[in-house]
């Protein structure tokens, strides 16, 4: 039996799912950036599930969902000035911030690491569940681990067909951004991101008046689940640093079944066939919306390669490029 699925949820409907996950059940629920899949965040039972369901291996902590300024006192500790400024900027919305811990949640959720990551979301159906279940929602992205993340509930179908502790799924269409929060850490001196995502490095540095360090440019990493490898599609995918040999390469497999991510009108309908499936972008953010989505589509269709050019690398463009350079399978002319 496939976990059961309320389009269009009512205030009924989300505080029932949210009394599931206070009862130490799991609901999978939309955000603004990406589905997550819920459990009630003091309850070291219920979080276990949610490794087990996404085959999380137990060292990658969660993000604590939270609807209420006043839930994060009880979990955070030391929380300085710079993090003041990211939630009242960000909050609700696709900021993550890292913060030392309290002892009051459960090892499971922190993978025993002294910090924990609280983020606040803004999507109104996440927001009312998470106020309905009374407690804070441990959650990571609703999808097999490794994966590409899943941006409509038709995702979380295809992934968990037959999962049978996945209590309810409330669909919410598909999510604003597409993307993951960006993750802060405000615990080591100057903020330090540890996840690009829907929140430009530009903006948040904007906010914050100050330059902002990033994690991987040369240091080593600190955010344990920001594996080189993720967000992978089954399909071999290949990324190009210019636009120009992508071309290249489709002229040269002609014969092959082929999917391209393109900007509109950089393929020039000369080298359009029958094997070849576009899926166009005018803008980055039209790119950020649908990137998983296409993917997750691409990889249904039985294709030999999935093709992509590098963006520009500003704005939400720094984002998508780190999605390419981990789900990539090969990346043409570094
Ligand atoms: O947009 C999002 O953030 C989505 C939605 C559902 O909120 N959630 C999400 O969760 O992307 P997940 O579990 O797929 O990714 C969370 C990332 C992981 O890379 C994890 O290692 C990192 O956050 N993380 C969690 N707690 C941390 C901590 N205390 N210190 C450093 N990194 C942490
Ligand atoms: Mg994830």
């Amino acid at each position: 039996m496939p976990p059961r699925v309320v389009k269009k949820p009512t205030l009924k409907d989300i505080k029932s799912a949210g009394k599931i996950i206070r009862n130490g059940g799991i609901v999978v629920f939309p955000t603004e950036t990406v589905y997550g899949l819920g459990a009630n965040a003091y309850d070291p039972e219920a979080c276990r599930k949610i490794f087990r369901i996404k085959k999380r291996p137990s060292e990658n902590p969660l993000i604590v969902h939270i609807a209420e300024i006043s839930a994060l006192k009880k979990i955070a500790k030391n929380i300085p000035p710079v993090a003041n400024k990211l939630i009242s900027k960000f909050w609700p919305g696709p900021v993550t911030i890292v913060f030392k811990r309290k002892k009051t949640l459960p090892d499971v959720v922190t993978a025993g690491l002294n910090t924990v990551a609280v983020r606040m979301p803004s999507n109104k159906i996440a927001l009312a569940l998470i106020k309905s279940a009374g407690v804070p929602v441990a959650a990571p992205s609703a999808n097999i681990s490794g994966a590409v993340s899943p941006t409509a509930h038709r995702h979380i179908e295809d992934d968990f067909r037959d999962e049978k502790d996945i209590d309810i799924i409330l669909a919410g269409g598909n999510t604003m951004h597409g993307l993951e929060s960006t993750i802060v850490d405000v615990t080591r001196g100057r903020p330090l991101i540890l996840r690009l995502g829907a929140v430009s490095v530009e903006e948040i540095e904007k906010v914050l008046g100050a330059k902002v360090r990033i994690c991987g440019d040369g240091g080593k990493i600190l955010s344990p689940g920001m594996y080189k490898k993720h967000y992978r599609p089954r399909t071999p995918f290949f990324v190009f640093c210019e636009t120009g040999r992508m071309k290249e390469f489709l002229k040269t497999h002609q014969a092959s079944k082929i999917g391209v991510l393109a900007e509109t009108g950089s393929i020039p309908s000369a080298m359009k066939n029958r094997r070849l499936y576009l899926k166009t972008y005018r803008n980055i953010s039209e790119l950020s919306r649908n990137l998983y989505g296409w993917l997750r589509d691409f990889d249904k269709m039985g294709l030999d390669f999935i093709l992509a050019a590098r963006v520009d690398e500003r704005g939400l463009g720094r984002t998508i490029n780190d999605r390419f350079k981990r789900s990539a399978t090969k990346i043409f002319g570094d």
